[in-house]
């Protein structure tokens, strides 16, 4: 079972599982801000973009091309797309700030309670 770590906190997953589905489960703040309004993962918006360290799925073809669109800076910028990723291993996920989280600066803790 993966271990996904965001905000300083650990949670336990199956392999496999969809990242912003399993956040959003965990009532991890995923979106910042008005961004709550998104595609509700289709791969479209860009706003759960998110790092990643660790064992996921590769980038497919619709992630590839939304990451390649301003504010993003395509997939070597770093980021990734919770709604297309899949959780294969022990993972670190970071938040940056941004409508899109497209930010330098990392987004402060946000989980809901
Ligand atoms: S939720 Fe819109 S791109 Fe992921």
């Amino acid at each position: 079972m993966p271990k996904v770590t965001m905000f300083g906190r650990d949670y336990t997953c199956e392999s496999g599982a969809n990242l912003r589905e399993f956040l959003l489960e965990q009532n991890v703040a995923l979106y910042n801000g008005p961004a709550m309004l998104n595609c509700h993962g289709f791969g479209t918006c860009g706003t759960c973009a998110v790092a990643v360290e660790g064992k996921v799925s590769e980038p497919g073809g619709p992630e590839k091309i939304r990451l390649g669109l301003p504010p993003h800076k395509g997939i070597e910028g770093g980021r990734r797309l919770a709604c297309q990723v899949r959780v294969l291993g022990d993972i670190k996920v970071t938040k940056y700030e941004g409508f899109w989280g497209e930010g330098a600066n990392i987004q402060p803790a946000l989980v809901r309670s």
